[in-house]
């Protein structure tokens, strides 16, 4: 696989070299190749329009772990997959160590991951991974693709009064890069011929165990008030679609089957990478640069004094951010220009957008002052104001197993001596070939601020433990432990930070999220709701158990603030009314206060657009390619 990859990265380079003489000026210049510059770096070059993509990372979708979606969260724990960020939750330092899940760098240079770190162990903070590479977290993800409540749509369009935002709009962009395979083609609301797939998982293996049956019947009774008749008829409701076009669909709480980016006919991972090399294959005008770290935005200043974006700098190198497992400070990239003719568009996702735009002199004018960044813009939006959904662990372990021991002849090794990643590779299906929870639910807790649900739950029989921590991708599981996420949607609490640690790129910035510093009462009731259902189903079933999380021993409220995680971050450049200094970006992605400019990426999200962004975002990048266009 290394190897691979540097002849690839030698590949490029050459292939640079060439490029670079022939021309160094392209159209649109895109940074970061996620659901949001990779859908939109292929589909302006669909149209026609040159585009240059920067990408850090380099293409690893033909490779087993971004493939096989079992193994996302080795993806996500392993480079050059993805990026190992360490980020605070609370600024209050006791409050932060309270989590089982916070980690130290003990004096050997071993991680430590607990409530009582050895002796001058150095505390780094909460995992928090992101992909970094061709197709960025979409290619490390778990794949959930739940599209976002209406009224999250609807919001962004009240609050910038573009009523293109409306979820009527952005259903027609949902359609235009979905290729649904659940559903009858021609359903309502739903795309067929799109770039992404959309598959549910088969279901009826989840039956297998008597007890999760029982379970699911239970809860099926208190959540919905339907009497099951038997596993067939539980397996037929979980067939119920979160995305149909209904507009109620968030409102009623029901038990689903999540639909998955997941190709049916190959088993694996439905890949934006693939539409990107798909693009590249057909012969339209679009250039990727991998391996290839963009440091910052070049400006120049137009007649009437405005800054214009009109190029990118970059490196070109792997490994060569500090936040890459493979990161050596001593080796250095080669720094190269691109200049885009019509707009460069930064793409980096939630921590690195802002990171780039600050390093290029947009952001708040006291921290680039203080670390000698020539201000372009002051724009206090920029890094501020991020949002995320709270994600709570609820693991119940009882005395004897939830599941049947479900082995079968996989042995894990995901190699040609395992017989069922030999089915899995030859047929796309078997054991290998679903994926999922035992079941979803939304439900709508006692301090729903709508008609809607307002948390999501993701239930895994048979598996123990949440959240991110060095090594949480070999975690092991027992078949005695039930653990279930419960999502929170409509959290609006506006305080997380992405700061400059220093003015050089390579360096990961500063990330806090500052969680339950507002709402924080809604939230944790919320939570706290969630909880009492699932503890009340266990005990309609009657199996005796053992709450192991949150912590019994405490507080409930304060055991939940304590391991909360996220993975969803959003709004560190969130839109808003046009030139308001704290938002970002405009209605139509434009930057506020340059020319040329445009952020499209989760990072824009005025808040949490629901539970699911992956989804959205992809959504939303459709939305700016309209935008785009329409400018022509
Ligand atoms: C482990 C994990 C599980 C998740 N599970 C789900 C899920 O099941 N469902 C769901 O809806 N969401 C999930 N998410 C979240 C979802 O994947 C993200 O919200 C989404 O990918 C955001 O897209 P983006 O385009 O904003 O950024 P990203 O997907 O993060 O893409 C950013 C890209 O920019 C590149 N980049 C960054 N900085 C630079 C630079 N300076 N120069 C060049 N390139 C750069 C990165 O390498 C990356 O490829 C998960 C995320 C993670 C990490
Ligand atoms: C990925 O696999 C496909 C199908 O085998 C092949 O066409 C393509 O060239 C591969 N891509 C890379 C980057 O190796
Ligand atoms: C910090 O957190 C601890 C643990 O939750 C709490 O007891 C303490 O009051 C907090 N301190 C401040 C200043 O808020
Ligand atoms: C570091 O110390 C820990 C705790 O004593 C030990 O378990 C680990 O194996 C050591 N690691 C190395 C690399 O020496
Ligand atoms: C949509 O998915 C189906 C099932 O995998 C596949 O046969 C079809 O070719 C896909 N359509 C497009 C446009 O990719
Ligand atoms: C970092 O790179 C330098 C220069 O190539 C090399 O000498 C050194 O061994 C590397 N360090 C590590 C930890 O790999
Ligand atoms: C499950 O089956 C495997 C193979 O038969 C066996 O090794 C293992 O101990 C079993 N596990 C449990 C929990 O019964
Ligand atoms: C909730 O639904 C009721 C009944 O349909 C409606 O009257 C009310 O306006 C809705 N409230 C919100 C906040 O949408």
């Amino acid at each position: 696989m290394v190897t691979s990859s540097r002849l690839l990265a030698a590949v490029l380079a050459a292939g640079q070299l060439v490029a670079a003489v022939q021309t160094d000026e392209y159209d649109y210049v895109i940074v970061g190749s996620g659901p949001g510059g990779g859908s939109l770096a292929a589909n302006l070059a669909l149209k026609g329009h040159s585009v240059f993509l920067i990408e850090a990372g380099g293409d690893a979708s033909n490779s087993t772990v971004e493939r096989l979606p079992q193994l996302s969260s080795i993806a996500a724990e392993t480079p050059p997959h993805s990026w190992q960020f360490y980020v605070e939750h609370f600024q209050n330092e006791t409050q932060a160590r309270r989590d089982s899940k916070y980690a130290y760098l003990r004096t050997n240079g071993s991680y430590y991951v607990g409530l009582d770190p050895p002796a001058g162990a150095r505390p780094l903070g909460i995992l928090y991974p992101r992909g970094a590479t061709l197709g960025g977290s979409s290619q490390v993800n778990a794949m959930n693709f739940a599209w976002a409540p209406d009224n999250e749509w609807d919001y962004i369009a009240e609050l910038t009064g573009d009523e293109s935002w409306g979820h009527e709009h952005m259903r027609r962009h949902l359609m235009d890069l979905e290729n649904c395979t659940y559903v009858p083609r021609g359903t309502p609301g739903h795309g067929f011929d799109g770039y992404l797939q959309s598959s549910h998982s088969d279901q009826s293996a989840t039956f297998a165990s008597e007890n999760v049956a029982r379970y699911i019947a239970m809860m099926f009774r208190r959540a919905e008030g339907i009497e099951v008749e038997g596993n067939a008829h539980m397996v037929e409701l979980l067939d119920r679609d979160i995305n149909r076009i209904d507009e109620d669909r968030y409102e009623t709480p029901f038990l689903f089957g999540i639909p998955n980016a997941i190709s049916p006919t190959t088993g694996s991972r439905s890949s934006i990478a693939h539409h990107i090399r798909n693009v590249i294959d057909a012969g339209r005008p679009l250039t990727m640069s991998l391996h290839s770290l963009a440091t910052k935005v070049l400006f120049e200043i137009c007649d009437d004094g405005k800054p214009k974006a009109y190029g990118v700098e970059y490196m070109v190198g792997e490994g060569l951010y500090s936040a890459d497992g493979r990161y050596n400070a001593s080796k250095v990239g080669e720094k190269r220009t691109v200049r885009a003719k019509k707009e460069v568009i930064v793409s980096g996702g939630t921590f690195n957008t802002p990171q780039i735009l600050k390093l290029s002199g947009i952001g708040p004018r006291e921290e680039l002052e203080k670390l000698g960044i020539p201000v372009v813009v002051d724009l206090p939006a920029v890094g501020n104001f991020m949002q995320d959904n709270y994600e709570s662990p609820v693991l119940v372990r009882a005395q004897v197993p939830w599941m049947a021991n479900a082995t079968g002849p996989c042995t894990r090794t995901f190699d040609a001596s395992d017989p069922c990643f030999v089915q899995w590779e030859a047929t796309g299906d078997g054991p290998y070939g679903e994926f999922g929870a035992t079941f979803h639910m939304t439900w709508r807790s006692s301090v729903s601020w709508d008609n809607d649900t307002d948390l999501l739950f993701l239930s895994i029989a048979g598996y123990g433990g949440l959240g991110f921590y060095p090594g949480f991708s070999s975690r092991a599981s027992r078949l005695t432990d039930w653990t279930t996420a419960i999502v929170r949607m409509q959290t609006a609490n506006p305080h997380g930070t992405v700061t400059l640690r220093s003015a050089d790129p390579r360096q990961a910035p500063a990330i806090n999220f500052n969680f339950f510093a507002e709402r924080a009462d809604e939230d944790l009731q919320a939570i706290a709701d969630g909880v009492q259902l699932l503890l009340d189903v266990y005990d309609d079933v009657g199996i005796p158990y053992e709450v192991i999380a949150p912590n019994p021993q405490i507080d409930r409220k304060q055991a939940l603030m304590d391991e909360a995680f996220s993975h969803h971050a959003v709004s560190t450049c969130r839109m808003g009314p046009a030139g308001s200094r704290d938002h970002c970006v405009d209605s139509k992605f434009r930057v506020n206060g340059v020319r040329n400019l445009r952020v499209v990426d989760a990072s824009v999200f005025p808040r949490v657009p629901g539970a699911m962004p992956n989804g959205p975002t992809f959504t939303m990048s459709r939305k700016a390619l309209e935008a785009i266009l329409e400018e022509q």
